[in-house]
């Protein structure tokens, strides 16, 4: 007998006009792009209609920057957006990326609950580790934290979050009006944490998250640190990733070192992010392609190349091949090597010139296809049968109509290939993702050490 062939899924990376970073111009303008509500509910359902798994907001804490006058950047909070987003939405997961660096677990744990809670089993915390200087400046944040030290402060904060997750556990709510008890204390579980970086003590005054499962968790980066620290904590992973080989083998290390840390290898999920441009022929895909790239500044793409590649890019022939040798002569800094791998490595198998390099999706560092449902959909079942991933992150190239064209187009290909489900299974994140059950509070100490 044949085994059932593995069902696809995707999240959506829901961002102000797509990922194209000229995908403004091709719409009308409008400042809603930053905040407006309504044109986010119109994303939020589509994608809800085409049975994603999960709507997920990357995320700056920071001021704006320069590349934001060049195009809108979403600037509202991802919660408050999300919870919106939550009442408008029935079975879609919600991905909110927050920081486990800046600000304190307390904050956090209350407000991912919330969160959690307002969607009714639907929330996600995506957990960045990053210290950008937007973030240090709107912040006030002077220090800048060598990698071990900032992994050590992360796992501190993720440590309290969930340890002041599991403190009020359903059960300490007793709610017994005959003897003036609304919740139990000799229930609850106080934290009392004194750690190196965060300080918090008592109980949390709303449970963890909803029928008492911890909410799901998420998180992004590529270094090793971050792969244990992910392996450790995440229940999915977002990852860049360009090349099959490199896919493969990012995976298979991260689910060794989740079975390394007592977990069962699938209830650590993959997500590579896939950048799509659609069109009803090759060509006309190529031609959406073209249109959009077109409308790019040449000189910032110049910039962006130099900072992937961390390799002066002024002298090269913008018509010939990157220098291999010459790269390869050269190391990258911790945070830069796998992105900058990645990037090298896809673009040797592609014999691709320096010219096509800089319209890569260097700002978004997915993987970019370009073609027709069909042709997109074969890519995925390929990356899926060999392995390569499980689900993807999906980048449109212009909100809301490329979402429609996928839905159309690349969802409806793979319902009938019977690949990708047309109803939702269940109605928490957590069940709809296939992952164990995760009860908070369950066999806790009250250090909040690890799970
Ligand atoms: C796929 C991916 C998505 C990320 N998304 C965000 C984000 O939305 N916001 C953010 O502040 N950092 C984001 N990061 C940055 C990471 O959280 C981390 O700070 C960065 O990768 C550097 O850490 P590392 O060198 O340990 O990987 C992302 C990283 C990756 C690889």
């Amino acid at each position: 007998m044949s085994r059932p062939q593995k069902q696809i899924r995707f999240c959506l990376n829901l961002q102000a006009t797509g990922r194209h970073d000229a995908a403004w111009k091709a719409l009308p303008p409008t400042a809603d792009w930053l905040a407006g509500i309504d044109y986010y509910v119109e994303i939020a359902r589509l994608a809800e209609r085409a049975r994603f798994d999960a709507i997920f907001i990357a995320d700056r804490l920071g001021v704006l920057d320069e590349p934001s006058h060049r195009r809108p950047w979403r600037g509202a909070d991802p919660v408050v957006l999300l919870a919106a987003l939550a009442r408008e939405t029935g079975h879609i997961g919600l991905v909110a990326t927050n920081p486990a660096l800046q600000g304190d677990p307390f904050t956090r744990a209350r407000a991912i609950s919330t969160l959690d809670h307002v969607s009714k089993g639907r929330a996600a915390w995506n957990i960045v580790t990053s210290q950008e200087d937007v973030t240090r400046r709107a912040l006030g944040i002077t220090e800048r934290l060598d990698d071990e030290t900032r992994y050590r402060r992360a796992e501190e904060f993720v440590a309290a979050v969930d340890a002041l997750w599991g403190s009020l556990p359903e059960s300490a709510v007793v709610a017994d009006a005959s003897v003036d008890t609304y919740i139990d204390p000799a229930r609850t579980r106080a934290v009392r944490i004194e750690g190196e970086f965060h300080r918090t003590e008592g109980v949390l005054p709303l449970t963890g998250g909803h029928r008492g499962q911890r909410p799901v968790l998420f998180q992004a980066g590529s270094s090793r640190r971050s792969m244990e620290f992910g392996a450790r904590w995440a229940d999915a992973l977002f990852t860049s990733q360009r090349v099959p080989e490199l896919a493969r083998s990012f995976s298979a290390e991260v689910k060794r070192l989740a079975a390394a840390n007592g977990r069962r290898p699938d209830d650590l999920l993959v997500l590579p992010g896939l950048f799509v441009i659609l069109g009803a022929t090759e060509a006309a895909a190529r031609e959406r392609r073209r249109d959009l790239d077109e409308q790019l500044a040449v000189e910032p793409l110049l910039a962006a190349l130099e900072a992937v590649l961390e390799f002066d890019v002024s002298r090269l022939d913008l018509d010939a091949e990157l220098p291999y040798a010459e790269l390869e002569g050269r190391t990258a800094s911790p945070a830069g090597t796998a992105r900058r791998d990645q990037f090298i490595a896809d673009a040797r198998s592609r014999k691709a010139t320096v010219r096509s390099l800089l319209f890569n999706n260097l700002s978004g560092q997915q993987r970019m296809i370009v073609g027709t449902p069909e042709q997109v959909a074969d890519d995925i079942e390929h990356w899926v049968d060999t392995g390569s991933a499980g689900w993807f992150t999906i980048n449109i190239d212009v909100q809301p109509t490329g979402l429609r064209d996928f839905t159309t187009g690349v969802v409806a290909e793979l319902q009938d290939r019977g690949r990708f489900r047309r109803e939702y299974a269940h109605d928490t994140f957590r069940e709809n993702l296939g992952l164990s059950a995760h009860p908070l509070a369950a066999e806790r100490t009250t250090t909040g050490q690890g799970r």
